[in-house]
């Protein structure tokens, strides 16, 4: 079931809402982070609630989905300066404790292993961000990821290149592998919240919707996760049966 929300900005409400509720809950949460345009209002929505409401966020801890291999973390097109200037740099997080995948290791398998790990070791990502691909992907797990793959290199999809081309000046730019947290990481988070909105993910929900569990359409993994919520906004849930959606207020 997909609950569909009027636009981004009710999307991102109700997810900020979500995030505010887990930190009040319990402070020292562990969340999952994701970058694209999808959550640049969440996280504009989450930093005005959090200064709304004085609440303190020093104690969480984040893993980020994923980096493009080549970019440090001072390319404004990286995934650590996305982070950094959307969220981050904003409220008063303890920067030790947000980790990005490293986009430039000198090893880049023991990075990856050692990823895993530290998710594993903080106790696991108590709330999981997550955008869509048009291709279906989530984080960099492009379609034919094994589904108990761990954090990894990704070679990206043509697809993928192109969709993302827009945040660089030429496609050449655009780097063509990627450090990715793998889809039994994403899959061990307790609480998963899938977000896709605007007419330009319409084919690929409407794709969800009709894949079974499936490798090449990764987010239909989580049809199998006991506790992910699908939201979306009206643009996105345009080719959706009625029977499908739960329209939100
Ligand atoms: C980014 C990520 C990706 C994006 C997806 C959608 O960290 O994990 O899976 O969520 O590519 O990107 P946007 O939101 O830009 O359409």
């Amino acid at each position: 079931m997909f609950l569909v929300f009027k636009d981004p900005s009710a999307v991102a409400q109700f997810v900020s809402e979500r995030l505010v509720q887990l930190i009040k809950d319990k402070p020292a949460a562990i969340l999952g982070l994701a970058t694209g345009s999808t959550m640049e209002p969440v996280y504009e929505r989450f930093c005005q609630d959090v200064k709304a409401q004085g609440l303190d966020v020093s104690q969480l801890s984040s893993f980020n989905l994923d980096e493009y291999i080549g970019l440090s973390a001072d390319h404004p097109q990286s995934y650590h300066y996305y982070m950094n200037r959307y969220l981050f740099d904003h409220l008063n997080f303890a920067k030790s404790k947000t980790f990005v995948p490293d986009g430039t290791p000198v090893d880049v398998e023991l990075h990856c292993e050692q990823y895993s790990q530290k998710i594993m070791d903080n106790g696991g990502i108590d709330l999981q961000l997550l955008g869509v691909g048009g291709n279906g992907h989530i984080g960099f797990n492009e379609p034919g990821t094994p589904f108990d793959s761990r954090t990894h290199v990704i070679d990206l999809s043509v697809q993928t290149r192109i969709d993302n081309s827009r945040f660089f000046d030429s496609m050449d730019e655009v780097p063509t592998r990627a450090v990715t947290m793998g889809m039994k990481d994403i899959m061990e988070a307790k609480q998963i919240l899938f977000i896709a909105t605007g007419a330009n993910k319409a084919d690929v929900v409407a794709a969800l919707y009709a894949s079974d569990y499936d490798e090449q359409m990764p987010a239909s993994m989580l049809k199998r996760h006991p506790n992910t919520l699908f939201i979306i906004d009206e643009k996105a849930a345009a080719q959706l049966p009625a029977s499908a959606v739960q329209r939100m207020a």
